[in-house]
């Protein structure tokens, strides 16, 4: 990192996410030494708050939502980098303070990180406001002369923005117009948080820093692949962002099909943000679109009594997919992906299911109580890996079992040896390292693949919405879209529990 001083804006500084995630995650970064020791922080929104109650509200965020790591002296040293400005979203002239003020604050040179933590109405105006500010540019206007000097760098700008990131391809292309009319793609980040989840990064330590596991990972030997994404949690109090959205545009678009392009791509030829984001964009367009009939959609049972939902609402808060993958390493493996509120679990996990051996000769019948090879990647909550495999049962004949050899995080690393995914997400932005953030193209292809199955879910003639159990696995047509492949679903994370 250089030596800059650093900046970092947060929009939408008085909501849930700034309190909740993004200043404990920079309060951990500085209680590891890992935030540039010159870091400011200055909070921008319409309440009419000062430093000290921005401060007071913040710490009250560390109390509640990272007190394990809460340190009062350190606090001490933190507190003063903390800087409210209010200001309207969407108002340039506020923007033209708000500049100004940096400018102060700064005094010269510095690097800022805008942080779009807003709800995403505002993306567009605090973009615009922030070009016309002249905030974005990293350098000054050039002087138009042949023998004009270099202009003087201001330091790096770089824009984080939450998702969601539209909500069709339409929006998303729009959006991704409006942020590079003012910002080029290398100053633009746009997170999904999943890809912070160490675990989430783990999938290609596992596939390429290993020898013995790659050159299984294709049609080859692999039957099918699950990704389970499922929550407890109902709508909560999000309801008015999640009605509008549904689960297909809320984990689908981003959470699932990023972990599906992390889990299907090819071996990148770098480690490079570039290099990374060219082979889930090769994955994305290589699959298939997907067919309504390899889909299931649903909604718990309540959902509508939920203050802040629109009667008769038909948003989906459960979703199974099949998809298919056209290309050599793929062909004809079926990917199930599914997620859903108001689960009977919170689990995050993907399922390598392995072909059958192609005779059993021993007693063991070939039946349907015969467990092929599993290789689950626990995402999430008892992070780490199990594979299963055919054990002989001593003292029998010939009897197999299926017996599962674990790696548990926690026993090999200790407790607290898994960040916040907005720790590594933020340093990563502040550095320049886009890896882990989804690139423009990335986005819509995504958005391209999700949007014909929103129509299908949401659309007036669509048959009757499926509904489902709070706490149950979903309708039991999400079963029976296995079921008449042959298959069901896998649980590899939580058998053990
Ligand atoms: C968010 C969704 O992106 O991810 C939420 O908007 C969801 O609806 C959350 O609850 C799940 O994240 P995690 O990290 O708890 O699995």
């Amino acid at each position: 990192m250089n030596e800059l001083p650093t900046t970092i804006v947060i929009f939408g500084a008085s909501g849930d996410l700034t309190q909740r995630k993004l200043v404990p995650a920079l309060y951990n970064l500085r209680r590891k030494g890992r935030l540039p020791a010159n870091a400011t922080i200055v909070g921008f929104a319409r309440r009419p708050y000062g430093d000290q109650v921005f401060r007071q509200l913040m710490h009250e965020g560390l109390l509640n939502f990272s007190q394990e790591t809460f340190d009062a002296s350190l606090w001490e040293q933190f507190a003063p980098t903390l800087h409210y400005f209010q200001g309207d979203l969407g108002v340039s002239a506020d923007f033209v303070r708000l500049q100004a003020y940096l400018q102060e604050l700064e005094n010269g040179p510095a690097d800022r990180l805008y942080y779009l933590a807003t709800s995403p109405d505002y993306y567009q105006p605090i973009i615009t406001c922030l070009g016309s500010a002249g905030m974005a540019a990293e350098t000054e206007a050039a002087i138009a002369q042949p023998d004009a000097m270099p202009a003087p760098p201001k330091g790096h700008r770089h824009i984080v923005i939450e998702k969601p990131f539209g909500k069709d391809l339409a929006s998303a292309r729009a959006l991704n117009q409006a942020v590079h009319n003012v910002f080029t793609e290398n100053q633009i980040f746009r997170i999904d948080h999943y890809l912070g989840k160490e675990t989430a990064q783990n999938i290609l330590f596992f596939r390429f820093a290993n020898t013995i596991f790659e050159p299984i990972w294709n049609r080859n030997y692999v039957d099918s692949v699950q990704i389970t994404v499922a929550e407890t949690v109902d709508v909560g109090h999000r309801a008015g962002y999640y009605d509008v959205s549904g689960v297909l545009r809320d984990m689908f678009q981003n959470h699932l099909l990023q972990l599906f392009t992390l889990v299907a791509m090819e071996p990148p030829a770098s480690f490079s943000a570039e290099a990374l984001r060219n082979e889930k964009v090769k994955v994305l367009s290589a699959t298939r679109a997907i067919h309504p009939s390899d889909m299931v959609c649903a909604q718990y049972l309540g959902y509508c009594d939920a203050s802040g939902i629109a009667p008769g609402s038909r948003t989906p808060t459960f979703a199974a997919i099949k998809l298919y993958l056209d290309n050599w390493r793929w062909q004809d493996v079926p990917f199930y992906l599914r997620s859903g509120k108001s689960l009977a679990r919170k689990v995050s996990e993907v399922t390598i299911e392995f072909k059958r051996p192609p005779l059993v000769m021993f007693q063991a019948t070939y039946d349907a109580d015969f467990t092929p090879n599993i290789l689950s990647l626990c995402i999430q909550p008892d992070e780490g890996i199990h594979l299963k495999f055919e054990t002989k049962v001593p003292d029998s004949f010939q009897e197999t079992r299926s017996v599962d050899m674990e790696f548990h995080y926690r026993s090999s690393f200790g407790d607290g040896a898994l960040p916040e995914a907005y720790e590594r997400l933020l340093l990563d932005a502040l550095k320049g390292d886009a890896s882990l953030f989804a690139r423009s193209d990335e986005i819509e292809l995504a958005w391209k693949l999700i949007d014909p199955a929103i129509q299908v879910c949401e659309s007036a003639d669509a048959p009757d919405l499926m509904v489902y159990d709070p706490g149950s696995w979903g309708p039991p047509e999400a079963s029976a879209l296995l079921q008449r492949d042959g298959r069901t679903w896998r649980m590899g994370c939580m058998e053990h529990e």
